[in-house]
């Protein structure tokens, strides 16, 4: 059996049930593609259904305030994507007359979405026969046909990508592509694959040369950077200052207490709180220091002074609200 059929035939009897399944509203798959690239599915759920019933189509994305939009996705982390799919809902209205685009080429330019995504939308809305190549698929692709080479280079992705043209079946490429993604997810996993009951036991090069543990080959990505955030929490009855982070930095636009940032732990006052944030690229070391005082600092540019209450409505990374949580139960 080609490998195409055998991998959808796996997927129609193991495939999850999820919201977006069996969707064929370009604008929903786009936002759930969006969402499973940096969450798991479990927690994409929820965040997905919530977006969907804020923003139910690209009209209304596009109408929202950016605020708005950043208040929803708060929690799920990678903030520019939230961003970027505001702007690009803008885009669509203004250059594509509100009409989802439908065609591979146009829906890459729009901003935020790349390869993967693009193949997404363009196979499972538009049935056009693009693989979406994300970390499953490399890894059931190098796995089964044997790609020995780093995939953190581009141009074994790129490899891995032309086999994938060679196989995907082309009256049904969403199906084939959500059949890779599932399969990778739930059977050819990381780790503990299910090698036993694999329908491609027989013909998998990792399997028959014992490179399952080995494969995919993956250099070690480079350290992360260390930050040291400072917040000055200024309290005076029920009023506090907020600043909006505005520089091309994590967290754009979202609201903290005013920030020092230093390049070590090094600090003349002592923290009530800290925590500590793993990014993609970056771990932040985040101290709070609290300060009640008669009148509040004379509050610059970027910055407000707020009823403390009022601060739930504003955008936060997950460092300010696990410093809100602390001191609700302090
Ligand atoms: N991961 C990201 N998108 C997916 C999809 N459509 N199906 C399964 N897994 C996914």
């Amino acid at each position: 059996m080609a490998f195409a059929d055998t991998l959808i035939a796996w997927y129609e009897d193991h495939k999850r049930d999820l919201p977006w399944r069996g969707e064929s509203d370009p604008y929903k798959i786009w936002v759930s593609e969006i969402i499973l690239q940096q969450t798991r599915v479990q927690q994409g759920w929820d965040y997905y259904l919530r977006f969907i019933d804020n923003f139910p189509n690209v009209k209304a994305l596009a109408e929202a305030e950016e605020e708005r939009v950043l208040k929803v996705w708060q929690g799920l982390g990678y903030y520019s994507r939230a961003r970027n799919m505001h702007a690009a809902a803008r885009e669509i209205m203004t250059k594509h007359n509100g009409t989802f685009p439908d065609t591979y080429d146009k829906i890459l330019s729009l901003k935020g979405i790349g390869a993967y995504t693009a193949a997404a939308i363009s196979s499972i809305a538009f049935h056009l026969p693009y693989p979406a190549v994300d970390g499953n698929v490399i890894r059931i692709i190098s796995r089964i046909f044997g790609v020995c080479e780093d995939v953190s280079q581009p141009a074994v992705v790129k490899r891995i990508t032309d086999i994938c043209n060679e196989q995907i079946d082309r009256d049904r490429p969403g199906v084939f592509n959500q059949a890779a993604m599932d399969f990778g997810a739930m059977h050819c996993t990381p780790k503990n694959p299910q090698c036993e009951e694999c329908p491609f036991q027989s013909e998998c090069y990792a399997q028959n040369n014992q490179l399952v543990d080995i494969l995919p080959i993956k250099k070690k990505k480079a350290e992360s950077k260390h930050r040291y955030f400072h917040y000055s929490v200024y309290l005076s009855g029920n009023k506090t200052i907020i600043e909006k982070r505005t520089a091309n930095d994590i967290w754009k636009n979202m609201y903290q207490f005013p920030l020092t940032e230093t390049d070590s732990d090094v600090f003349p006052d002592t923290p009530v709180f800290s925590t500590r944030e793993i990014l993609s690229h970056q771990i932040i070391h985040a101290h709070f220091y609290v300060n009640n005082v008669k009148r509040l600092p004379k509050p610059s540019e970027n910055q407000t002074v707020i009823c403390f209450d009022d601060i739930e409505n504003y955008p936060m990374p997950k460092t300010m609200t696990l410093f809100l949580g602390y001191l609700a139960t302090r």
